[in-house]
């Protein structure tokens, strides 16, 4: 397999303006993880210490294998929502090693607002168990949580992918063979009381864990009857009396202790699907993506020299290199494991997206896993185009993406416009995983072609209304019309008002992809490929 020939002089004032501007961006993608995870009230969190807990993240460190990565998805969902109230949305997820096994591990956030369910709760809770669902990855479940936050009940409770998706998941994932395990670490209020009931098996701690569907206030306000928590639903009642729990722990660590004891008895064994060679690093330093990447994300550059930076050896070996160069496809290894890359290098043309329907196509075939990179403003528009049939071969790629049988993972590395999000399976296609970068963005159109469009419709509306306009009172008020919409789309477009509302499955420092893409990568391997069919190509 030839080695790509990086292009670019790392020496040069574009590349280390660029590499400023993109390590800046990562600092701050990191100062921001960071603030999400550990900025609590001090008093609340020695509320929490003083109960004989561990902190989130501390649960799940005491879970995992001492030499276990962590693939956290998600860790700024809630971003600059509700005043700041939900960081992370109250829960942790995230993929890691538990006596060998690749598991998802879910564990409630008690710190914030008692772990209760914010609307971006739920969806990273669902989220989480479609990715174990359709990776086959045993669930872990570390509940300490209020239930659902009342404040926002209409939003968190009544619809298809709300509270009580949870649970469903559940059965159908236990009727799959895919482990569930819960650990009652602090409450399980209400309808959360179903998380341990529903797992496959449950551990629960002394004092601290509770399950019960109503708790002692709202007893007594129903039945008068005054009881505690502990009489009502503790770790005793719970693994003596009612049997709604299987495991007593003495404290914490030893809950945690026993998750892993559980694990471990699972007898279950990965399965490679696919023939996996000895890792090797780029020869070009990942580093070097903070100046591949232009300062300003409108600008194109050339997505080899991206690939270079990710793969084993920067090795490539490209499909059909001379058609449809807008589009470039072919075959590499990221820690040894084999992927076939489809990734923009320009506008999407008719040939580019048959060709990339040819090598879907292949990698269907041959059972190689898909990565898309990409940085796409979308299919080439006007009379030529359309005539030439670009929207039946548009949905060619569409067809391809959507019913390929091998897992997929899509990376933005840079804009996300249009059509060319579909075909370059776009969240709507369900990529096992979807990550981002800190200079993506990701809106319908760019907010100038949003702006100019809504122009050229409103205008005649908007220039009736003055009397033969002077050129500069149009000018003018077309600067006042489309001021308030660039703002829009500066501020939805942005990657972090996307990975708030849970767009994607995080947001990915350039520098550490290549590891968190081959750990999502390993992850897909739990699952045996569907068998899924193409339907109707439109010829
Ligand atoms: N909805 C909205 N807010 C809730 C909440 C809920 N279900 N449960 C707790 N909160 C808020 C509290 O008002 C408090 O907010 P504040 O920090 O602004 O004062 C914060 O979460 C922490 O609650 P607190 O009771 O101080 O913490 P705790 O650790 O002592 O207890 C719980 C946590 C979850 C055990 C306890 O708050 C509780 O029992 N809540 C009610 C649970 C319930 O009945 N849920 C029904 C869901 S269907």
């Amino acid at each position: 397999m030839s080695q790509i020939i990086s292009q670019l002089n790392v020496n040069s004032p574009d590349f280390k303006a660029n590499y400023e501007h993109n390590k800046r961006l990562a600092e701050e993608l990191a100062e921001r993880q960071r603030e999400t995870a550990v900025s609590r009230p001090q008093r609340t969190i020695d509320r929490h210490l003083s109960r004989g807990k561990l902190l989130v993240h501390d649960r799940i460190e005491a879970i995992l294998d001492a030499s276990s990565p962590f693939l956290e998805l998600s860790p700024l969902a809630g971003w600059e929502m509700y005043d700041g109230e939900a960081p992370a949305a109250g829960i942790v997820t995230g993929i890691g090693r538990i006596e060998g096994l690749e598991c998802m591990i879910v564990a409630n956030d008690p710190t914030v607002k008692g772990g209760t369910y914010f609307p971006e709760t739920v969806k990273k809770h669902v989220r989480a168990q479609t990715i174990a669902e359709e990776n086959q990855l045993p669930t872990i479940y570390l509940v300490d949580s209020g239930g659902a936050f009342l404040h926002l009940q209409a939003d968190v409770f009544p619809d298809r992918e709300h509270f009580g998706r949870i649970f469903y998941n559940m059965a159908r994932m236990s009727g799959k063979q895919i482990p569930q395990i819960a650990a009652v670490l602090g409450s399980c209020t209400a309808g959360g009381a179903y998380i341990p009931a529903m797992a496959d098996e449950t551990i629960i701690v002394k004092d601290n864990g509770t399950i019960f569907l109503a708790g002692p206030p709202l007893v007594k306000a129903a039945t008068g009857e005054e009881v505690s928590a502990e009489e009502l639903g503790g770790a005793d009642v719970h693994t003596r009396l009612s049997g709604v729990a299987d495991h007593f722990a003495e404290d914490e660590r030893a809950a945690l202790e026993r998750v892993r004891d559980v694990v471990s008895h699972l007898n279950r064994r990965k399965t490679m699907p696919v023939v996996v060679q000895q890792p090797e690093d780029p020869v070009y330093d990942p580093q070097e993506l903070y100046g591949v990447l232009p300062a300003d994300y409108r600008q194109q550059y050339d997505v080899r020299e991206v690939i270079a930076r990710l793969m084993d050896g920067s090795r490539f070996s490209e499909f059909k290199a001379r058609y449809g160069t807008t589009i470039v496809c072919g075959f590499a290894h990221i820690l040894g494991i084999p992927v076939g890359i489809v990734a923009n290098n320009g506008l999407l043309f008719s040939e580019s997206a048959l060709k990339a329907t040819h090598f879907i196509e292949l990698c269907g075939q041959r059972g190689t896993p898909l990565l898309f990179l990409q940085n796409i403003t979308g299919f080439m528009v006007g009379k030529q185009y359309e005539t030439g049939g670009i929207a039946k071969d548009g949905a060619k790629m569409v067809t391809a993406v959507s019913n390929v049988n091998v897992p997929r993972i899509t990376l933005f590395h840079g804009v996300s416009h249009g059509a060319g999000n579909y075909g370059m399976s776009g969240r709507a296609y369900d990529p096992r995983f979807l990550f981002t970068w800190p200079n993506s963005r990701i809106s319908v159109m760019s907010g100038e072609s949003a702006a100019n469009t809504l122009w050229t419709v409103g205008q005649s509306r908007i220039l009736d209304r003055k009397d033969d306009p002077t050129p500069a009172e149009i000018q003018q008020a077309e600067a006042q019309f489309k001021k308030p919409i660039l703002e829009q789309y500066e501020r939805e477009s942005s990657p972090y008002y996307a990975t708030a509302r849970l767009w994607d499955d995080g947001i990915l420092d350039p520098a550490q992809t290549r590891m968190a893409l081959a750990l999502a990568f390993s992850v897909t391997l739990n699952a045996p490929f569907p068998t899924d069919r193409y339907g109707t190509f439109r010829m």
